[in-house]
């Protein structure tokens, strides 16, 4: 039987132990502060920002929710960030990506001082995770890493091969597979014989960006899939860049789209938000 990753779940299991601890440090006279900044009303990040809001409600954090219109320049964003690393009130600041054409995303995200990086995108936090530093790791990655560990699933010694190599799942999805000693590789748009390699993978991590790319005959029997594609089909229904109906029945654990790795990516910035506390005492 394929076990079904529930990213539901293991996310709620994680926001209740993230609710008890920031009750415990509010009783020792603790706030954590997240400022959640948005620029423009792009439809989905409105949906994002405000499942951001409503979880740091359910635990416990306060968000301060920066609503800026679109026409705000690339100076006034960069000040008003100065001005959120500058005060000692908020622990988390985190921009909404993407940023309208005008605003240049890379200095946006250098400019949030990194021990308030909660979503883990600042050089320095990626430096730190490339050499094994503490610092705040990519969500969705680090939600992944959770969800194998918390559904009993061993990485150690395991061929672990991630599809894609962007800035904010694959290459941080390796780096922290290699933390837990797993033989990496990643593969993206020019690896030679696709299914040559995934064919050997033990887990199998995929963020390609198509449809149902992944077919059975991409995957080797038993291996652990995990789908971080989120898309709407022809029938306006959610689906991964793994073919679920095909790819299942072959695997030991696979995750579901919609409830798999997408619940964890807000999980583990809540609890990004909460360990920035400790990070700012040192
Ligand atoms: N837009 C889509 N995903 C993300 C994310 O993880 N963080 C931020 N800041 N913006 C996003």
């Amino acid at each position: 039987m394929t076990q079904i990753i529930d990213g539901k779940a293991i996310s709620a299991q994680i926001k209740d132990e993230l609710k008890e601890k920031v009750a415990q440090m509010k009783e020792q006279g603790t706030e954590v502060t997240l400022a959640v900044i948005q620029v423009g009303a792009d439809p989905a990040s409105s949906v994002y920002v405000r499942n951001k809001k409503n979880a740091c409600a359910y635990i416990g954090i306060r968000s301060l929710a920066y609503e800026l219109p679109e026409e705000t320049t690339e100076k006034e964003l960069l000040a008003l960030i100065e001005e959120l690393n500058g005060r000692k009130d908020v622990n988390g600041i985190l921009v909404q990506l993407p940023l309208p054409k005008h605003i240049e995303e890379e200095k946006v995200l250098n400019t949030i001082h990194p021990s308030k990086d909660v979503d883990g995108f600042h050089p320095q936090n990626v430096g730190a995770l490339c050499i094994g530093k503490p610092g705040f790791v990519s969500c969705t990655p680090a939600g992944i890493i959770q969800l194998l560990k918390r559904s009993g699933i061993e990485i150690a010694g395991k061929e672990c091969v991630v599809i894609g190599r962007s800035n904010i799942v694959g290459k941080p999805m390796a780096l922290l597979l290699i933390r837990e000693n797993g033989t990496v590789t990643v593969t993206h748009s020019r690896t030679k014989d696709l299914k040559e390699v995934t064919g050997r993978a033990d887990i199998l991590v995929v963020a390609i960006g198509k449809p149902k790319m992944i077919t059975a005959d991409y995957v080797k029997e038993g291996a652990v899939v995990i789908d971080v594609g989120i898309h709407r089909n022809e029938e306006n229904k959610l689906c991964g860049d793994v073919d679920h109906e095909s790819v299942a029945p072959k695997c030991s654990a696979i995750t579901p789209v919609p409830g798999g790795v997408g619940p964890m990516t807000i999980a583990m910035l809540m609890n990004n938000c909460v360990e920035s506390v400790a990070l700012q005492q040192n």
